[in-house]
């Protein structure tokens, strides 16, 4: 067995997945909304007997890797390093020089980087004045250094690609560039960060993806901080600073306050709170928001105290609110929190403990900047407000917010009803209705149930082959269907129970798709298992049906044009006809 295989055999896929969505049980299998695209209906359908999943919505499915390599973005192999260390398979040696993954090679390298610029920062001449700025001006201490693993990047513009290209580090050139860790010009390699506070950015698995680094001082020229250029490994909106040191304290608070810099988390850890992180002064993304939901439903945003920092709440509410996480805003007592912690941390707690739900918050901003009390001024303040409350997705906040404010403009809650089922229904007008892709035609759905029927019920061979007696002479329009229902009969002939499982090791390859959709089909609850047998029967009747009726109107189109020409054959197709008449299940003939 391969390593991949006794990886699969360890793992329980329904409780895997559990740990990324909830499930519900569902019969023999259970169900969710789909992780890899919108709906409001589950039908992510996870199989215990199988090991599999499928979603009939986007038609994604698998095993436990791909569903970790879609999930988390990952590689195979990467796949399977993580599913290998969780179930305890060893894996060999060979095969893991052999296919060291691109990615670990950035994530290995940007380690020893920041060990570099670590050691620079806390240990060498050359970091002298950055690490006086960091203890003297920002209060860090060099525990808190050592958490985040912070550093500094030497003037000379050479250390680092110096040091990873000497002999005893043995690094490529083409490594360091892939990393984003160097440029080259005229021939010369150039290191990408130049006398900078470096904070090792990670992913929320704690590899190191990429930097941010920060000028030292304000007479020093370029932005204050710049960040690693797009890498296989670095995308710009994917991640929070923080998030790895932070993520088991969200889970256990049940919140997560999100702050814009990296100063802001490292002086809220400092204090003992340990559940923030960092956008980074940019907006929030789909991406991110994605990410934090697998820690926490409820987010509150602590941003700067300025116009950018509140325009930065409007823009991030709507992200938040799609994902369907309570929004909270936190007011720090400075012009950001780590400010504000500077100033008085006792007030910055309290501020914290003061959270409020984010629509109450906008309905206050809203009141202060407008007149309340004529016509203008409430249309100023609605204009404002009802875009935003026009996104609430469940109608009961939706409604306390809507009487709330009705009551607070002295405006009719129904005209604010009416204001916001404009602004709903001119969004529906911009939604983009995505053609469903090859739709299958209603032989090929009939065909499809009618092998779920099959093997999903508790005695497919006796199942099968009750369908079959009715089928006839049918014609599948689909030929996986038909090539698993020839397989099925093969199998048949060597035994009588059936193991979906060991059935599905020995189907090929193409066919498997198909195999696990009629597999994981959601079907009516059946009282007993007799209906498994009607319904077999019934489809089947139906298909055939189905099937006679689309042959009969096709031979009747050849015999006008036949008739026209005057040709003899007409009258071959009419008896082909009543032929076909005569295999119309009974009590459709009469
Ligand atoms: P400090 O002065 O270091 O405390 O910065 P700050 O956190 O108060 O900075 P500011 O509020 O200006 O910005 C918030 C965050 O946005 C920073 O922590 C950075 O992550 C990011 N940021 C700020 N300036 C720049 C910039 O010039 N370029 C980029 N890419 N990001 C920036
Ligand atoms: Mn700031």
């Amino acid at each position: 067995m391969d390593q991949a295989s006794q990886v699969r055999e360890k793992i329980d896929i329904a409780s895997f997945i559990s740990e990324y969505i909830p499930l519900k049980k569902a019969g023999r299998n259970f169900k969710a909304n789909c992780p890899f695209h919108n709906e409001k209906t589950p039908s992510f359908v996870v199989s215990p007997e199988r090991q599999i999943w499928h979603c009939f919505g986007c038609q994604k499915g698998g095993d436990c890797f791909t569903f970790l390599m879609d999930y988390e973005h990952l590689e195979f192999i990467e796949a399977l390093r993580i599913l290998a260390k969780r179930t305890g398979v060893e894996l060999k040696e060979t095969f893991d020089n052999k296919t060291y993954s691109i990615k670990e090679k950035i994530f290995n390298l940007n380690k020893v980087s920041a060990k570099f610029y670590n050691y620079i920062l806390v240990k060498h001449p050359a970091g002298k004045i950055a690490l006086n700025y960091l203890t003297k001006e920002r209060l860090m201490s060099l525990p808190l250094i050592e958490t985040y693993q912070l550093g500094f990047s030497p003037t000379g513009g050479v250390a680092l690609s110096n040091y990873l290209l000497s002999s005893k580090k043995g690094f490529k050139k083409q490594d360091l560039y892939e990393a984003g860790l160097t440029f080259e010009r005229v021939g010369r390699v150039f290191d990408f960060f130049r006398n900078r506070i470096m904070f090792p950015l990670t992913d929320h698995r704690d590899n190191i993806v990429g930097f941010s680094g920060r000028i030292l001082s304000d007479k020093q020229d370029g932005p204050k901080y710049i960040n690693t250029k797009e890498t296989l490994v670095y995308h710009k909106g994917d991640l929070f600073f923080g998030l790895s040191a932070a993520k088991e304290e969200i889970k256990k608070q049940e919140q997560a306050i999100l702050v814009e810099g990296e100063f802001d988390v490292i002086s809220c850890f400092k204090e003992g709170i340990k559940n923030v992180v960092a956008v980074k002064g940019t907006a929030l993304t789909e991406n991110q928001v994605a990410l934090l939901s697998r820690f926490t439903k409820k987010v509150s945003l602590c941003l700067d105290q300025d116009n950018a920092g509140f325009e930065a709440i409007k823009r991030s509410l709507s992200v938040l609110e799609k994902k369907g996480l309570m929004t909270t805003v936190i007011i720090p007592n400075g012009k950001d929190p780590d400010e504000a912690i500077k100033k008085d941390p006792y007030a910055f707690k309290k501020s914290i403990k003061a959270e409020i739900p984010v629509y109450d918050f906008l309905i206050t901003k809203a009141l202060t900047e407008e007149d309340k009390k004529n016509a203008l001024g409430k249309k100023k303040i609605t204009d404002n407000l009802l875009p935003f409350f026009a996104e609430i997705s469940n109608e009961v906040v939706k409604e306390h917010y809507l009487r709330k404010l009705s009551q607070e403009i002295d405006t009719s809650y129904e005209s604010l009803i009416r204001e916001t089922e404009k602004i709903q229904t001119g969004r529906e007008k911009d939604v983009v209705v995505y053609p469903t892709k090859d739709k299958k035609t209603r032989r090929e759905v009939l065909e499809e149930y009618f092998l779920a029927i099959v093997i999903q019920s508790d005695n497919p061979k006796a199942v099968l082959s009750q369908g079959l007696q009715v089928l006839g002479d049918y014609v599948f329009e689909s030929t996986s269907y038909k090539k698993i229902i020839d397989q099925l009969e093969d199998f048949f002939k060597r035994q009588d129970g059936f193991d979906g499982k060991k059935f599905a090791q020995d189907l090929p390859k193409e066919l498997l798709k198909s195999f696990d959709t009629c597999f994981l089909l959601p079907l009516p609850k059946f009282e007993t298992n007799d209906k498994y047998y009607e319904e077999a029967r019934k489809s089947a009747s139906e298909l055939l049906t189905f099937y006679v009726k689309d042959k009969i109107k096709e031979l009747s189109e050849k015999i006008k044009i036949k008739e026209k020409e005057n040709s003899p054959e007409a009258e071959n197709l009419k008896k082909e006809i009543i032929n076909l008449m005569s295999l119309l299940p009974k009590a459709l003939k009469a």
